[in-house]
């Protein structure tokens, strides 16, 4: 139906007979010549209508905006004053010769350009919202990334296989998504929280590398980095250790970026462990952009009067640290509650602080409503430490350490952003050595850090030494957002019953829920070892969204629902019959 897309048209085209299908962009009536900018998937180019050509002119008389056209005519030059450098198109323009009206358009819910659209409005029209230029660029990115990582993929080996969506729960940490079975009354079938067990069966089956772009469904809570339904890249292989699995990923990154955004990523990435990172920046997902560090002072406030931060100090569970924030002092007290508020989110019960205001003087020169409680060794020590400078402000963080990780953690990450002294640019780091478990104190047992088909290092005594065993998981962090997460995995039957054990997993609900899985290991399992990406993350962190709804074509809302088709829905009492389900209570109260 058309010779050329509107957006590849240039100054080489002028002369040449045209036709273009396209949307109705803007239209202008300057009195006598009607101009149209008619859209297309590759850009806009200027359409003009002259009262020359009496039958295409009372047809543009009645088109309004993203009317559906086809147009035919010639290109020319813009006469001179009236070129726009600012569009690819902007140096022409064509002549319409003859029009079409393929289908007409009622007035937008919202107007394209506007940049202040309520989500809602985006989701419930999201074919429209689609239609804006920078969804339109993210989504096709999106479609660059997955190209790219398939080319290099089937360039090193790998094998595109699908697994089922219709499964067994696979423990990932998540509550699953059930289908009710019709065949099978009152058995369930869950939706993948990802492929894991599938792509340990294909190493059992020898494929030996294989890859998926996965669709992964998790019930938990969302943030704005998180879907229900989301899709990940993920990534099997036999025969290969931590640093084999690592090279080759981050490799494959490298050329991803470099393909995709024309970005070098250093080679190789950083490596650091899980405790390093936790104890400097207050998580395992460090933003490296961000120079602010936490820094250790709980052996300093030992025998202090200050019990907010004596106690702590002298607790196994607790934490006293201190972040030197430069250009600090110019913080005023106003700004100083804000970010008292701040971490209070995160379960802080203060925020203490000192203000430098010449480190030369010694007590003196600092300003701080807790000095009083601190000796001048101590004073002098903590000046020490943390490198005092003029004009600084440090804050302190004293509880639970996992408090004072997460405000502390949270805070850094926010006075990087408000103080503008966060680099710009790409840092991914890779964080190994995690512990295997973390104790779970409401349902009083170990989890998995990880998932439980993770590889122990201490194979002989994870069962005996929960506490202190530590995995062979990986995970790869790109400007403090997981982008991926992986491991070795166990491949002996009689380690992974010792990790069922530490997990409070006993014999028979081992056999109950993962009998297959034990069942393989018995059959020639081979060493193996992968990792998934999350692609949406990927492209998000790309395109620099603020939320990876902006690089998915249809997502769901922070409640986890569709707008556009209005799902879930209820469904007919004759379908919950047919699969034996009767509602405990009447449909629009909330779960029990
Ligand atoms: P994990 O649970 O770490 O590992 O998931 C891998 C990556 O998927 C992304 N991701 C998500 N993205 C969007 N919305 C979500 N709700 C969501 N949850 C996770 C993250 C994460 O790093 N089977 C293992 C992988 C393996 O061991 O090979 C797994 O699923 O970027
Ligand atoms: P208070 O003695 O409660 O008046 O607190 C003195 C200072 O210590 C105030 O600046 C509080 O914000 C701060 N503070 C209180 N509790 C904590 C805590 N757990 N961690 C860090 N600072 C705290």
């Amino acid at each position: 139906m058309r010779s050329h897309y509107c957006g590849q048209l240039g100054e080489s085209h002028i002369g040449h007979e045209v036709t273009l299908c396209g949307w109705v962009n803007r239209r202008r009536d300057h009195g006598g010549v009607i101009f149209v900018d008619l859209r297309d998937r590759e850009g806009v180019a200027q359409i003009v209508f002259d009262p020359d050509r009496p039958d295409a002119f009372a047809i543009a008389e009645g088109v309004r905006n993203e009317f559906v056209l086809r147009i035919s005519g010639q290109v020319r030059k813009r006469p001179a004053g009236t070129e726009n450098p600012e569009l690819a198109t902007g140096m022409i323009e064509v002549l319409v010769a003859a029009v079409e009206v393929l289908n007409r358009s009622d007035p937008l819910p919202f107007q394209l350009d506007d940049t202040d659209i309520g989500e809602g409005v985006r989701l419930k029209y999201r074919y429209l919202d689609l239609r804006r230029d920078f969804m339109h660029r993210n989504i096709r990115l999106r479609h660059r990334v997955a190209q790219a990582l398939r080319g290099f993929l089937d360039g090193h080996g790998f094998i595109e296989i699908e697994t089922p969506i219709l499964t067994r729960s696979t423990p990932e940490g998540a509550r699953d998504y059930l289908v009710p079975s019709r065949t099978y009354g009152g058995q369930f079938f869950a939706l993948p929280q990802s492929p894991q067990l599938f792509k340990q069966l294909l190493m059992v089956a020898g494929f030996e590398r294989y890859f998926q772009i996965a669709r992964c469904f998790r019930d938990e809570d969302l943030r704005a980095d998180r879907q229900p339904e989301f899709t990940q890249l993920d990534i099997e292989m036999t025969f290969v250790d931590e640093a084999g699995v690592m090279d080759l990923m981050e490799a494959m990154i490298r050329t991803l970026y470099k393909n995709v955004i024309d970005v070098d990523l250093p080679d190789p990435f950083p490596r650091m462990n899980y405790d390093e990172a936790v104890s400097r920046y207050g998580v395992d997902r460090p933003d490296l952009r961000i120079a602010l560090e936490l820094i250790e002072v709980g052996d300093l406030m030992r025998s202090v009067e200050f019990k907010v931060f004596a106690e702590p100090a002298k607790s196994e569970s607790g934490r006293v640290a201190a972040l030197r924030v430069p250009r600090g002092g110019q913080l005023t007290r106003k700004q100083i509650d804000d970010y008292t508020s701040f971490v209070a989110e995160y379960g802080a019960k203060g925020l203490a602080y000192i203000k430098v205001n010449d480190v030369g003087r010694g007590r003196d020169g600092l300003q701080s409503p807790i000095l009083k409680f601190l000796p001048d060794e101590v004073i002098s020590a903590l000046i020490q430490r943390l490198g005092v400078q003029d004009g600084d402000l440090i804050f302190f963080g004293a509880d639970h350490a996992s408090v004072v990780n997460a405000s502390l953690g949270a805070l850094r990450l926010k006075l990087g952003q408000d103080m503008g002294s966060r680099e710009s640019g790409w840092k991914p780091v890779w964080i190994v050595d995690f512990p295997m478990f973390e104790y779970d104190d409401e349902i009083r047992r170990w989890k998995s850090l990880h998932h439980p088909f993770t590889a122990p290092r201490e194979v002989d005594t994870v069962d005996v030494d929960p506490a202190n065993a530590r995995s062979r998981a990986y995970d790869l962090v790109v400007n403090g957002s997981e982008i991926g997460g992986g491991s070795i995995r166990i491949h002996h039957p009689e380690v992974q019953g010792k990790v069922f054990a530490a997990l409070g997993i006993d014999e028979q609900e081992a056999r109950e829920k993962f009998g297959f899985l034990l069942d393989a290991l018995r059959y020639g399992a081979p060493p193996h070892g992968g990792i998934a990406f999350g692609l949406d993350r990927i492209v998000s962190l790309m395109v620099g969204a603020d939320s990876i709804r902006d690089v998915i074509a249809f997502p769901k809302t922070q409640k986890a629902s569709c707008l556009l088709t209005e799902a879930p829905s209820i469904v007919d009492d004759d379908q919950l019959r047919e699969l034996n389900i009767k509602l405990r209570k009447p449909v629009g109260t909330s779960p029990a």
